[in-house]
């Protein structure tokens, strides 16, 4: 069974105190930090470059696992690598070679995933699954570019695909996952969760955090 683990979105954070909420995040348990990388053009908002990565670097000692909404993310994979990237998660909508883009990541020692908008057919992202250019896959239950949306269950669906297809890839779910999207997502078969209002809007953020990964760990491919 692959590892499940919790992924505070520091997009949910107060931006005038990143590095606490990056903190707060590691003290309640969390397994990697999310950043959300948006620059306008590929999604309708703009948030963090690669000095966000350093700050958050800086404050803690968990992976960073560094989400690309950007339309050209092979003129960044460099910068944001140096940043202190763990995982770099491109879009297969974007405007890249793919392949290409994956295979820099790789060379650069860092974790290379591949993420996939709702509205984007799920075979889309098999070659990158039979090629092995990917160790990670990055589910969008949301239209990317803003917190707090409302979860689209379409995700369960490519879940469920891409785990049937590949049972050694780490399969992430981003938007929307709360106490109660946990269950059907784990249950298709995700095993990383992005949460950013969710658990950011918590008094308790430690006890959310366990919360979140026990119930995950409980219905963890039950639909397949
Ligand atoms: C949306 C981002 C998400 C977002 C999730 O474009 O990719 O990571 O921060 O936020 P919630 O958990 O509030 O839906
Ligand atoms: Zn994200």
């Amino acid at each position: 069974m692959p590892d499940i683990q919790i992924m505070p979105s520091i997009l949910a954070a107060d931006f005038g105190q990143l590095a606490e909420g990056c903190r707060r995040a590691e003290a309640a348990g969390a397994d990697q930090i999310h950043v959300d990388v948006m620059d306008g053009v590929f999604v309708p908002n703009i948030s963090f470059g690669p000095e966000a990565v350093k700050a958050s670097v800086a404050a803690v000692s968990i992976p960073q696992n560094v989400h690309l909404m950007i339309t050209k993310p092979q003129n960044y994979i460099q910068a944001f690598s140096e940043a202190g990237s763990d995982t770099i998660q491109i879009h297969v909508e974007s405007r890249c070679d793919v392949q290409e883009t994956l295979a820099v990541i790789r060379a650069l020692g860092k974790r290379p995933a591949i993420t996939i908008n709702p509205e984007t057919p799920v075979e889309s992202i098999f070659e990158c699954l039979e090629n092995r250019w990917v160790d990670e896959v990055l589910v969008m239950s949301v239209h990317p570019g803003f917190g707090g949306q409302k979860y689209l269950a379409v995700a369960e669906e490519k879940i469920a695909a891409i785990r049937r297809m590949a049972d050694w890839v780490d399969i992430a779910i981003d938007g929307g996952i709360d106490d109660v999207t946990v269950v059907p997502a784990a249950a298709a078969g995700a095993n990383l969760f992005v949460a950013g209002s969710f658990l950011f809007k918590q008094d308790d953020m430690k006890s959310a955090v366990s919360n979140l990964r026990a119930t995950a760990q409980e219905h963890f491919c039950k639909a397949l």
